[in-house]
């Protein structure tokens, strides 16, 4: 896993933008996997800003959304397709055909977890798959516990995760409890993945994911098993790490071992 450590979330955001608008550029028609949240939304204020001043295009873009409630509409303020459309896709040439959200108010989740994970494999896999992680350790809304083979499905939220996530809504008996969420195993198959994170509450669990054991308790670990897994924190998130200095040396050195070895 490669730990980039940047001094605030704005440089954190830049740094994902990069990150994702050098892939798109390198492949028109690249499968992006996205993610909701506070997180990313510095990252997508920056690709919009990529769009609209240095002409990125997204026109071919295909993208997928880890997660969605179930029981809410599509056009719900509070829905991740709602949240999509408002902090991104509205405001860059994405073709509305190649956006896909799970759907929360379907009849039959099952059957739409099915039609998802098909859908994924259809157009070749994601390419590139941007995560948050949760104060549980979640990636998606795969809580503590879920399996590292699980791919799309239904899945109850934990106690920490609504109380966190009711910021967004009324009260804390309007969060949904249950969610359609791409599994740990879904997520492994992304051919490369970043996960961002800002904030000394995430700092612990940061810690954990990165340097701590591998462990369906802390979903966010399986990302030791993936061989191009990037991380990119805050100063904040990064405050409990241990092996600090190292990642900090990688990141100054690695072009100049990378011109040494030629690539
Ligand atoms: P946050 O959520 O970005 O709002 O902290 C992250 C998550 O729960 O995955």
């Amino acid at each position: 896993m490669e730990v980039i450590i940047k001094s605030s979330y704005e440089e954190m955001s830049k740094t994902s933008a990069q990150i994702i608008a050098r892939e798109i550029k390198k492949k028109h028609d690249l499968v992006l996997g996205l993610a909701t949240g506070d997180t990313p939304l510095g990252t997508y204020k920056e690709l919009v800003r990529l769009h609209k001043e240095e002409g990125l295009d997204f026109s071919k873009v295909k993208t997928f959304n880890l997660d969605e409630y179930i029981g809410l509409d599509p056009l719900d303020k509070n829905s991740y397709n709602h949240f999509m459309w408002e902090n991104l896709f509205k405001h860059v040439n994405i073709n509305s055909e190649n956006v896909y959200v799970p759907q929360g108010n379907t009849d039959d989740p099952e059957e739409f977890c099915s039609w998802y994970e098909k859908k994924i494999e259809e157009t070749g896999g994601i390419d590139l798959q941007i995560l948050g992680i949760g104060g549980d350790g979640h990636i998606a809304f795969n809580e503590p516990g879920s399996s590292f083979a699980s791919r799309t499905r239904v899945k109850a939220l934990v106690k920490q995760t609504i109380e966190d996530n009711s910021r967004f809504f009324d009260t804390e008996e309007d969060v949904p409890r249950f969610a359609i969420t791409m599994g740990v195993g879904s997520i492994l198959d992304a051919k490369k993945i970043i996960l961002i994170a800002n904030g000394k509450n995430k700092a612990a669990v940061c810690a954990e994911f990165i340097e701590g054991p591998i462990t369906s308790q802390i979903t966010a670990s399986a990302l030791q098993l993936h061989t191009l897994a990037t991380v990119v924190l805050d100063d904040e998130a990064s405050s409990k790490l241990k092996r600090k200095e190292y990642y900090n040396w990688v990141r100054d050195n690695k072009q100049t071992v990378q011109k040494r070895i030629g690539r």
